[in-house]
């Protein structure tokens, strides 16, 4: 992690914060991009020189700068939408290098997805499989798929973000597996090519992850024993970040497993990590608007809200909060950091023990995963801009929304 304190004042990398909030303004995301670059190198260094694929979850952060870094870095891609197929390519990602996840792909993705000859569609259901069959037929190409295969395995994780278990919408049942595999390899213009799981999110335990490895592994193995030779093996993301006291796995550990598990076998690794490559590689920074006093709680009212990042309101999750200059020896008051929206969800913290004033400006830390991709206009508020730090130089990577850009789709009826 590149952010750090220097002379008691926050840097990303070699740019302090304060001069980012002076040159941009606030509420706004910042970036590092030596973050990002080592966060994704830890992954390749743990692979060495075994076949591997280290396929970035767009959905973390789909900014096309951040796309284009992991792009430079040789990664392949997660996507989930057209959208975000067209956010790779226009970014110079390498759709060969792409896989599509998702439960609901449309006919347009699909064909959009084909013409563009990604790497493989992470097949979700059975109807899923007739729909890419008839549409390749259609364009007269060979769609590549592996299934997501669901392993029933408890991630131990918040609820909403752990897909790998019976209840869950997402994949096919482990037990289903054979018979929806046997089903692919007869259809005209498919090819299984894979096979694919994702258990949930922000994991911190590897027990869950190598419990659905070992499944993914023997279910690869019973494949070949019927003939359906499936050239990689596809284990998802969910690598989990310290937010507060997690102990995260480290990516090498992690990788080890994975190359325990496959032991001999040769078949592609392929991984879809997002926040452990950008999560802790975010701020967001925010200035004190209005310190208010109340009969049971201080209130720090900043000028970011649950538009911006929704992580708390959402989840409860915890983001720590800091000022951007070190408040040593000050004495420290608890308040709530609540933002300006007409909701009591809109918080982005609360119960911290800070010392601050009006006017002074407040990092929110971990927000690179899960931020920008998931702000609103929520209140008719413009969405902040992202700048992403080199070394001392900042680049603005999407500049903040105007007003007019918030209506400029809307017409008056007649
Ligand atoms: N692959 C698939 C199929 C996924 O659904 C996801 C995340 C990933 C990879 C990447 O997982 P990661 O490495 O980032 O954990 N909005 C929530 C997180 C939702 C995750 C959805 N799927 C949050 O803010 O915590």
């Amino acid at each position: 992690m590149t952010i750090n304190t220097k002379t008691g004042r926050l840097f990303i990398e070699n740019k302090a914060a304060s001069d980012v909030a002076k040159e941009f303004g606030t509420p706004c995301y910042v970036y590092s991009k030596n973050s990002i670059k080592t966060n994704f190198n830890r992954f390749k260094d743990a692979f060495g020189e075994r076949k591997n694929l280290v396929c970035y979850a767009v959905k973390a952060n789909s900014n096309i700068a951040i796309i284009r870094i992991l792009a430079d870095l040789g990664s392949g891609f997660d996507i989930v939408s057209g959208g975000e197929l067209s956010r790779v390519l226009a970014a110079g990602g390498d759709p060969s290098k792409t896989v599509f996840s998702g439960v609901g792909k449309t006919h347009a993705e699909i064909h959009y997805a084909l013409e563009q000859k990604i790497k493989c569609f992470n097949v979700e259901s059975e109807s899923e499989l007739h729909r890419i069959s008839t549409i390749a037929r259609e364009l007269g190409v060979e769609a590549n798929i592996s299934l997501r295969v669901n392993p029933d395995v408890d991630a131990k994780t918040h609820p909403y973000i752990s897909t790998g278990l019976k209840e869950n919408k997402f994949g096919v049942d482990v037990d289903d597996a054979m018979r929806l595999y046997k089903i692919a390899a007869k259809l005209p213009n498919i090819e299984p090519t894979g096979i694919d799981c994702h258990i949930g999110s922000q994991l911190t335990e590897i027990a869950p992850m190598r419990d659905a490895a070992l499944k993914m592994v023997e279910l690869t193995d019973a494949l070949i024993a019927e003939n359906i030779v499936i050239d990689h093996i596809d284990f998802g993301g969910g690598l989990g970040i310290q937010y507060q006291d997690e102990t995260p796995i480290h990516q090498e550990l992690f990788v080890k497993m994975l190359l325990e598990a496959m032991g001999s076998r040769e078949q592609e690794i392929l991984i879809e990590p997002g926040r452990s490559i950008v999560g802790n590689s975010g701020l967001l920074l925010t200035t004190v608007e209005y310190l208010k006093h109340g009969p049971n709680k201080n209130f720090i009212v900043v000028d970011a809200a649950m538009n911006d990042l929704a992580r708390p309101s959402l989840y409860n999750a915890y983001h720590h909060i800091d000022s951007i200059i070190e408040e040593k020896n000050r004495p420290l008051k608890r308040y709530d950091i609540v933002g300006p929206i007409c909701e009591t969800g809109d918080f982005l913290g609360k119960d911290r023990d800070l010392c601050v004033n009006e006017g002074d400006v407040l990092a929110i830390h971990s927000v690179g995963a899960y931020g920008m991709t998931m702000s609103s206009n929520y209140n008719s508020r413009g969405r902040a801009p992202e700048i992403l730090i080199d070394d001392t130089r900042a680049h603005v990577i999407r500049d903040r929304e105007s007003i007019e850009d918030l209506f400029s789709n809307e017409q008056i009826a007649p």
